[in-house]
């Protein structure tokens, strides 16, 4: 979406994940201070979003949305002011339809009357679901057609506040929606999967989907495979394989986890600057896979600088070497490249073939260096969509 916003993959923290309706002014706010205090903002978290069960059972006698006042006694506006206060933003979630995934009410019908309250709020991001959609008042329009219209309606409705808000659409578990086919210019991301769930096979299935999607992908507009599940019950390996994985693909990095009290491998995986500069790479080029066999995957991503950021991914349950070479991921014209290890800084050179021994459900992740990028039939050569209108 050309409102000049998430030019980079947005990267923040949501409280679905981890604590699904108990959302609350205290835990946003603990957070927003935990994320200030304890280096995710320096990395480059911004938002701090508040998902669904924030809102009163109904609206106000003027149709207004109303907090719950046991969850928020000081109201959205003032958890807004307080999380601005840290230099961080606020992120809210409504939904398409006439109630919200869990039951609360929607923005259906109401969109103006809402975008324009989040704005007063100075909310900077909403997160818009797709529950309870009254297909009815629609007779004879796919569910395709009517997410384009109800999407492009709070799309125009938010910007006509005037107001700097991320548009992040949740429609992409329905099959039939496929917004990576359309939504470049109504949001800055889509949802692309099912919702995700704290095991490896349900990340791994999310990849599967996401990966496939990158011709789709750019600068303001994004395909989102769910929020991180880091720290909520993967092994630490799955942890590292899940941010590689989301950084190579330029997914948006939204933390789903506790960050209050993170273990320090939770903190130090979503902390690794070099792996956050992949997935914030100005370029915005998601990255392809270049081979996949026997749960043994390649990826690349380009790089602005040149670089090309490749993950050697196994997706099996034993330990392997996968392979591949300079010329695969569309490097050419050097004898010697240089290959740092974004986990543990380590570099080495070679003159093509890049190898590692592989954790079962790990990654490892090199930046490579050297030669020049774009000849061959890396991933490179694919077209480069314009999206964002
Ligand atoms: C849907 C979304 C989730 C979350 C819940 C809230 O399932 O996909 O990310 O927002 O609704 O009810």
């Amino acid at each position: 979406l050309g409102n000049g916003l998430a030019l980079t993959p947005p990267m923040g923290w949501n409280d679905w994940n981890a604590y699904g309706c108990n959302v609350s002014e205290q835990l946003v706010e603990q957070t927003a201070q935990a994320m200030h205090n304890n280096g995710m903002q320096a990395a480059g978290y911004q938002y701090v979003n508040i998902d669904d069960c924030w809102m009163a059972s109904s609206r106000d006698g003027s149709g207004n949305l109303v907090a719950n006042s046991a969850k928020f006694p000081d109201g959205i506006a003032a958890v807004a002011n307080y999380v601005h206060s840290l230099g961080l933003k606020l992120g809210i979630y409504e939904d398409a339809g006439t109630a919200t995934c869990a039951g609360y009410p929607g923005s259906y019908g109401h969109e103006q009357q809402d975008a324009r309250l989040f704005a007063s709020w100075g909310v900077d991001y909403l997160k818009e679901d797709w529950c309870n959609i009254p297909f009815g008042d629609f007779s004879g329009r796919s569910h395709q057609q009517v997410a384009q219209t109800l999407y492009a309606r709070m799309r125009d409705a938010l910007s006509a506040t005037g107001h700097s808000i991320v548009f992040s659409m949740c429609n992409g578990w329905d099959s039939s929606v496929q917004p990576w086919n359309w939504a470049g210019p109504v949001a800055n991301l889509w949802r692309t999967t099912v919702d995700i769930q704290p095991n490896f096979a349900s990340m791994l299935n999310n990849f599967h989907i996401n990966v496939g999607l990158a011709s789709h992908a750019g600068p303001g507009a994004w395909n989102d495979p769910d929020m991180l599940e880091i720290g909520n019950g993967m092994t630490a390996t799955e942890n590292q394989a899940e941010f590689s994985l989301w950084a190579e693909m330029a997914a948006p990095l939204i933390e789903g986890g506790n960050v209050v009290n993170p273990s320090s491998s939770t903190l130090s995986i979503l902390t690794n600057k070099a792996v956050i500069a992949v997935d914030q790479d100005s370029l915005g080029r998601q990255g392809t896979q270049v081979s996949s066999s026997g749960g043994h995957d390649v990826l690349a991503k380009p790089l602005a600088n040149g670089d090309v950021s490749v993950v050697l991914f196994n997706e099996t349950g034993s330990t392997a070497t996968i392979s591949t070479t300079a010329s695969a991921i569309g490097k050419s014209g050097s004898s010697g490249y240089t290959l740092t290890d974004l986990w543990t800084g380590g570099t080495s050179t070679t003159s093509g073939t890049i190898s590692a021994s592989v954790p079962a459900h790990g990654v490892v992740m090199y930046r490579v260096a050297g030669g020049t990028t774009g000849g061959g039939g890396g991933p490179t050569s694919g077209p480069i969509h314009a999206v964002g209108a």
